[in-house]
């Protein structure tokens, strides 16, 4: 993920859009806008009714006591002929733009004083936690049965793994308990800031794995430590990125692993304390938020006071699920509107560039990545359109329509046949594959379902391709575990060649990649390969205290970091273990794996939506 946060409240909420404009940028921006009503006007033909979306995501269960109200009128109020409004639309564009190329600087300056006031009203409509939650009949888990695999040779395998998670559980435990993470060599506590002062993320993130494998006891006293002592009212930045994926996501996939209403609540308690970060000018939510103030702002690394695109790109799966779970539409208002932001842009080559500045709605620097910063942004994509039932057509166009201009612009082959992903810049390709990057195979296997037939097969070996290369970067080390970040060139292929790339920090994407492999082909060398990595993990990553990560893969004798990430709980090990059991342990075709593998069930469309949709 991203780096490390800069110290205090730097920048924060100044840049409310261009205050003046220069009048050499007046003709960019004529430009921009005649593109920019252009593209509404083709855009428009595939964009799905909205009305039609945020239905199937809100249930139409009665509320035990009133949903918080929403004074704004419905979605579907503009509901009408689809030519007039593409028409009125182009024509609307076009004004705004005359009229705002004609503005004296006074008025723009009201004008962003008018969007700071919507700003502020939009808070007032956000729903407090003490309103309670509608009533809401849980629907019991599909394919959570544990039963054992037939093969003994697999079903030994399989209990490997969970004496692994046990491991890691007793340590974490003894020595860490209700603090974010253990360091199983000094034997004590991990604090991370991304978390701010948010305590048990192994806590959160371990919840639906110790349920799949049947952990009941641990996760007994996993669900009494969040009733107990989980707080978000905490004076301290958080990551959103990092406590939505995590936290939300733990807490949402308990709840529809167990149907324990803490789980349900915690989780939009959370969710309504990370609503303040979408207070900007464009509803781009802010990186870093401080969630007792709700006062935003973003990296201060990050290109020109941009937001992240694998970061703002990845809340929409948990926040469609927070506004089915709570009966309130703002979430998934939110999460909408940053696919508007993102559809009204050009895109350089069809690709989207890594930094989004949230003041402008505009790209910053045009760096592009399938692996950190861009990543879980197209996973997210593609597990928008499967957990809607694949009605989200929207988000299957804009999948696939990326994953060609990846294609195009990023993936290449070695010289000895290895195929990898490459980074580019402004133009310019570095031939450097991350490890974050190697989930990208697993992701390229579980489209093919939405290709076109005759390009199917092509994904599949795609994906297949990807996981050969990720496998070759785990063999080509002393360790047999992957370096984070592995190189094409320089006379060497799938090798990390800096330092510092060439740590192991208990990563999960290249099993995640296995395990999309082994349920979509059943070729065996992926529990093969699996296998390799627990072996691996067992000779160089256990020690006494739990597990650690290594500083360099390549180096014959292990040189521990001293962390056990919480991710690997959450991750490696659950992936691990789906890997040696039976494909009818969470099925695909009802379950999708948010970023850190927290388990979210596909929203069903109702049956008389589909009936409309195929006449
Ligand atoms: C893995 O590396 C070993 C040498 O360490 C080699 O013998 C083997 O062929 C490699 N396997 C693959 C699949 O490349």
């Amino acid at each position: 993920g991203p780096g490390a946060p800069g110290a205090g409240l730097g920048g924060g909420r100044k840049g409310a859009g261009a205050a003046a404009f220069r009048l050499s940028e007046k003709f960019a921006l004529l430009l921009v806008f005649s593109a920019f009503a252009t593209l509404c006007f083709g855009a428009i033909f595939f964009l799905p009714d909205p009305s039609k979306l945020l239905s199937g995501v809100l249930f139409h269960a009665a509320p035990a006591r009133a949903p918080p109200a929403d004074p704004r009128p419905g979605p579907g109020a503009r509901a009408q002929d689809p030519l007039a409004r593409i028409r009125e639309n182009h024509e609307r564009a076009l004004r705004e733009a005359k009229d705002t190329l004609q503005k004296p600087p006074e008025e723009i300056q009201r004008d962003i004083l008018r969007d700071k006031a919507e700003v502020a009203r939009d808070q007032q409509r956000e729903p407090e936690p003490e309103h309670g939650l509608p009533a809401l009949d849980f629907a019991p888990p599909v394919g959570v049965e544990n039963r054992e695999p037939a093969d003994p040779a697999v079903a030994e395998k399989r209990a490997k793994i969970a004496e692994m998670m046990k491991h890691a559980w007793d340590n974490y435990k003894l020595y860490a308990w209700g603090l974010n993470e253990l360091k199983p060599i000094s034997r004590g506590g991990h604090s991370s800031s991304l978390f701010g002062n948010i305590k048990g993320a192994t806590i959160v993130d371990a919840l639906d794995t110790l349920f799949i494998m049947g952990m009941k006891d641990e996760f007994q006293e996993a669900k009494l430590w969040i009733e107990k002592n989980l707080d978000f009212n905490v004076n301290a930045e958080i990551s959103v990125f990092e406590v939505n994926i995590r936290f939300v996501g733990g807490l949402l996939s308990a709840y529809y692993l167990s149907g324990e209403e803490i789980f349900r609540k915690k989780a939009v308690e959370l969710g309504v304390k990370l609503l303040p970060a979408f207070h900007t000018p464009s509803g781009i939510p802010w990186a870093l938020l401080n969630m007792k103030s709700g006062i935003g702002r973003n990296w201060p690394w990050a290109s020109g006071g941009s937001s992240i695109l694998a970061e703002f790109g990845t809340l929409h799966l948990e926040f469609m699920h927070l506004s089915h779970l709570s009966g309130n539409p703002i979430f998934a208002e939110k999460v909408m509107n940053i696919r508007t932001v993102l559809n009204k842009l050009k895109k350089p080559k069809g690709l989207y560039p890594n930094y989004l500045n949230p003041s402008s709605g505009q790209w910053g620097q045009h760096h592009v990545s399938v692996g950190g910063l861009g990543d879980s942004f197209y996973e997210y994509l593609l597990k928008a359109w499967l957990m809607s039932d694949e009605t989200d057509l929207e988000a299957k166009r804009m999948y696939f329509d990326a994953v060609q201009a990846i294609e195009t612009h990023l993936i290449r082959k070695s010289s000895g046949g290895l195929t990898y992903i490459a980074e580019w810049k402004g133009g310019l390709l570095e031939h450097k594959m991350g490890h974050l990057t190697c989930f990208a195979g697993g992701m390229f296997a579980l489209g093919a379902r939405g290709a076109p037939e005759a390009l199917a097969q092509h994904y599949l070996e795609l994906g297949a391709e990807i996981a050969r290369t990720c496998h070759e970067s785990y063999n080509r080390t002393f360790m047999k575990l992957g370096p984070e970040a592995f190189r094409f060139d320089g006379g060497v292929e799938a090798i990390a060649t800096r330092q510092n790339e060439k740590y192991y920090i208990l990563r999960p994407e290249v099993i995640e990649t296995y395990m999309y492999m082994w349920r979509l082909t059943h070729n065996p060398k992926y529990r093969k390969w699996a296998w390799e990595a627990v072996e691996a993990l067992e000779s160089h990553c256990r020690v006494t205290g739990g597990y650690s990560g290594l500083r360099d893969v390549y180096l014959a004798h292990e040189n521990y970091d001293d962390v056990q990430q919480s991710f690997f709980l959450a991750e490696t090990l659950k992936y691990l273990y789906l890997i040696f059991s039976d494909d009818d342990l969470l099925p695909l075709e009802h379950w999708i794996f948010n970023t850190e593998a927290h388990l979210l069930p596909v929203l069903r469309a109702d049956k008389k939506e589909v009936e409309v949709k195929e006449k």
